[in-house]
């Protein structure tokens, strides 16, 4: 199937050429996120803090119409995401099912759960690619940033039977201030390790890793260094390590545009089958959800309320509306903004127009030159 088109808003008119309403034909990506259950604990994990417990997952049979519609609406790729996936007893069976549909599935896992009999049975379902997140490279700062003694070797032993079952492998290095030092290190372990693509993932601060902000914000000589790094690493590695790196939004001064843009590249539906523009939506008051199962995927993709709620620029304040960049950022994160200003309809304060910019910034160099916290490590309340 060829990529996203676009199709004009038939609701509103005007019908063509409106920014506001146009939208994407399809989704690039389905984000399932099967389940909130892991047996990490990583203090940014970018599960809501109010988690769906075990009895909450959507059964089986529903994921997969969820996979049928998602590929019906024109989606190209699902993401097997959680928690951790692999909890998840039927994940072949939902492997199979993508790959019957002709979905790209890439599962997105801590690798600690499974063993090669079970890998060889996800890559006999269809499996296409596999993201590995690491915490750290030093063995005992990884173990206590994820909160699972003993999980270091596990990880560095799947990744090895990814590469012999020869699948393709994208490590995940989410960074902070108590493991960028060392982001060298994740560049020789991928390369190591065989990975093709690494993503350094600077932690993104809603959430639990609010709660952990302190902890976790790095002081600006320690991102001015490992951006050098990543530079380098660009021009060295060109052709061997693609390298995705992304400015926190502390010491950005362009926000980034989050998800692609609300309602433009990802469909994301939670454990119990809530339906997201972004995984962090719910944290979004007076946002309404509607249910995978209950009504089409692609009427909520089309107009479905939260989609439509930040959808495009009409939504935007007046500083964003006169801005050039409205349609490259599209507004930038709506969870950053509620979570920094209490109103989600805010400028985000990443952009350096925002009148929260400078505050954010203060905030950020106070912290990250204050000692290290204890971590409030991600646990079902
Ligand atoms: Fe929700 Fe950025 S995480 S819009």
């Amino acid at each position: 199937r060829s990529a996203a088109t676009w199709k004009p808003c038939s609701r509103t008119w005007p019908t063509r050429g409106c920014s506001t309403h146009d939208r994407p034909r399809a989704p690039l990506a389905l984000l399932a996120e099967l389940t909130h259950r892991c047996p990490l604990a990583c203090p940014y994990c970018s599960n809501p803090v109010e988690m769906v417990r075990a009895a909450g997952e959507l059964p089986t049979e529903t994921w997969k119409q969820v996979m049928t519609e998602a590929a019906d609406l024109g989606c190209l790729q699902v993401h097997f995401s959680g928690g951790e996936p692999t909890v998840r007893k039927d994940l072949e069976e939902l492997v199979a099912h993508a790959a019957q549909v002709g979905l790209y599935s890439n599962l997105i896992t801590s690798g600690v759960l499974v063993d090669t009999a079970r890998l060889a049975g996800l890559s006999a379902a269809g499996l296409d690619h596999i993201q590995v997140s690491f915490q750290d490279t030093e063995v005992a700062s990884a173990e206590r940033i994820g909160g699972l003694r003993g999980a270091q070797p596990r990880k560095l032993a799947f990744c090895r039977a990814v590469r012999e079952a020869g699948l393709p492998l994208t490590l995940n290095a989410v960074v902070h201030r108590q493991n960028l030092d060392r982001l060298q290190e994740m560049i020789d372990l991928s390369l190591d390790l065989g990975a093709s693509r690494l993503e350094v993932a600077h932690v993104q601060y809603y959430g639990w890793a609010l709660k952990n902000r302190a902890a976790l914000m790095p002081t600006r000589q320690q991102l001015e260094a490992a951006t050098a790094v990543v530079d380098a690493a660009r021009v060295a590695l060109k052709g061997r390590l693609v390298i995705d790196y992304v400015v926190p939004d502390y010491y950005a001064s362009r926000p980034k545009p989050c998800m692609g843009g609300w309602g433009r590249r990802f469909i994301t539906v939670n454990p119990s089958g809530k339906v997201l523009p972004c995984h962090a939506a719910e944290s979004i008051p007076g946002l309404e959800f509607q249910r995978a199962g209950d009504v089409p995927l692609a009427d909520i993709w089309d107009w479905g309320p939260a989609f439509e709620r930040f959808r495009g620029t009409g939504w935007m304040p007046s500083l964003c509306q006169t801005c050039e960049h409205k349609e490259r950022d599209w507004g930038g994160c709506r969870c950053q903004a509620l979570a920094l200003t209490g109103d989600a309809t805010a400028t985000d304060p990443a952009c350096a127009k925002s009148p929260f910019h400078r505050d954010l910034v203060a905030v950020a160099e106070r912290e990250s030159a204050a000692d290290v916290g204890e971590f409030v490590y991600r646990r079902f309340s």
